[in-house]
């Protein structure tokens, strides 16, 4: 049982970060990563990235700054997982596993594909003309990255709360017809956190092609800055912070005496070329450490993809147990092994070992079934006490063997490993 909650969130390889995505979700979640009694998963979302985009050069390049954002922000990999999706081969399996359990109709009411729908349908074309099974699907492929880690809260945008409403959906399919496996997720929605205006005003929003790239070289960013939209207010005439871009854009970085500096500067008359200057100094102070660190990354492409790799072998090894479970609680499982409900009736049964002493004035062992077949018998030890330490030693192999078994993907019942093993090693007593 896990006491700690469990939060994940993904980051759909799409594009490159700018101040929108730092302030909305890259620097609460490595803040939030660093509560006490709080398990981060932070991933790469590609296989979701393939569904909007054909461009494999752009996915590689996405999936580079992506991570070397969050890492140049300060995410920790060794206190977090931090990992790519499609690292993860146990996510794919388990998406199809709810594919199974999930209603065609759910999805239908899916809000991105009835919006193309929609669209066609507003157009007078075939409803799903353009629309790939993999948009269909992408509720399902989510309610796998979540489920698959048994995750407690998810951290989303607003646009996302339906996608986990439908993950708590599959759950709970899944959970009545195979059992309690897995945890209803809960959105998390952090209204503290600001929406960043873009250079024109709207929301920071790469569809509106207004966005200021998180890691911009000095310069650019100074040049961006300048460009953001401000009224025809000349200097000398005050300046209202309501509705202004630019003070949004400075509260989301500056302290409150900082903030409320800026706004007598507004009253006073600032110019606005002489506001953009502050902003932007404002803004350097806090990205300028952090560009340092995502330019060596960016060059070092090799040292990112150490670090997402390690964090796939630390995320499987929750997967890759947790996959063998949900097969073999689906019925995907090996010949050899008794069905759960021979398991059940059959586990009071196990052998057991009784110790004894012959004519010979040695002491023996046997392993005997419940049925009372002789299924070992010991050589004859010289005290009682090294009989007992043989059939520990018995059992300590069997219990290795078992977790050997069991590390490479078979599931096998703990009573047939036993007798196997000591049937094997019956020789070497
Ligand atoms: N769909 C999310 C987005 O576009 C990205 C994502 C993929 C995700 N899988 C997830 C977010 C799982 C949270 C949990 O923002």
């Amino acid at each position: 049982m896990t006491t700690t909650t469990r939060f994940l969130t993904g980051i759909t390889t799409s594009g490159t970060p700018h101040l929108g995505n730092y302030v909305g979700s890259i620097r609460p979640a490595v803040r939030a990563s660093l509560t006490p009694g709080v398990e981060s998963f932070y991933f790469l979302a590609d296989y979701h990235a393939l569904i909007k985009i054909d461009n494999p050069e752009r996915i590689q390049r996405s999936t580079l700054e992506i991570a070397a954002s969050w890492l140049a922000a300060g995410l920790d990999p060794s206190h977090v997982t931090f990992y790519r999706q499609s690292d993860i081969p146990e996510i794919q399996e388990l998406c199809w596993f709810l594919t199974c359990v999930t209603g065609k109709g759910l999805l239908n009411r899916a809000h991105a594909y009835k919006a193309a729908t929609d669209k066609n349908a507003a157009a007078g074309t075939e409803l799903d003309d353009g629309v790939t099974a993999g948009l269909f699907m992408y509720p399902v492929l989510m309610g796998a990255d979540i489920l698959m880690f048994n995750a407690h809260k998810v951290p989303v945008g607003r646009d996302q709360i339906q996608h986990i409403e439908m993950a708590r959906d599959m759950a709970a399919s899944f959970n009545h017809l195979y059992g309690e496996h897995f945890t209803p997720p809960q959105a998390v929605i952090d209204d503290a956190v600001a929406t960043l205006p873009g250079l024109d005003g709207r929301k920071m929003s790469k569809s509106y092609d207004n966005t200021i790239p998180l890691f911009a070289p000095r310069e650019q960013l100074r040049k961006l800055i300048l460009s953001i939209k401000t009224d025809s207010r000349a200097p000398g005439e005050p300046k209202e912070p309501e509705g202004s871009a630019l003070f949004q854009i400075y509260q989301a970085f500056a302290s409150t005496e900082e903030t409320e500096a800026l706004r007598a500067h507004y009253a006073a008359g600032i110019a606005w070329g002489e506001a953009k200057e502050l902003l932007f100094e404002r803004i350097d102070q806090e990205i300028a450490p952090m560009r340092t660190a995502y330019e060596d990354y960016i060059a070092h492409p090799e040292k990112v993809e150490a670090i997402l790799l390690a964090g796939a072998a630390k995320a499987r090894q929750i997967t890759s147990p947790f996959m063998q479970t949900l097969r073999h609680a689906v019925g995907l499982r090996r010949l050899s092994v008794a069905s759960s409900n021979r398991q059940k009736t059959e586990k009071s049964k196990l052998p057991s070992f009784k110790q004894f002493r012959e004519k010979d004035g040695l002491f023996y062992f046997k392993l005997v079934s419940s049925a009372g077949e002789e299924l070992l018998l010991s050589s004859g030890f010289a005290d009682p006490k090294s009989a007992g330490a043989a059939i520990r030693q018995l059992v300590e192999q069997a219990d290795e063997a078992k977790t050997l078994f069991q590390t490479h993907g078979y599931h096998v019942r703990a009573d047939e490993l036993a007798l196997q093993a000591l049937k094997e090693l019956q020789d070497t007593v």
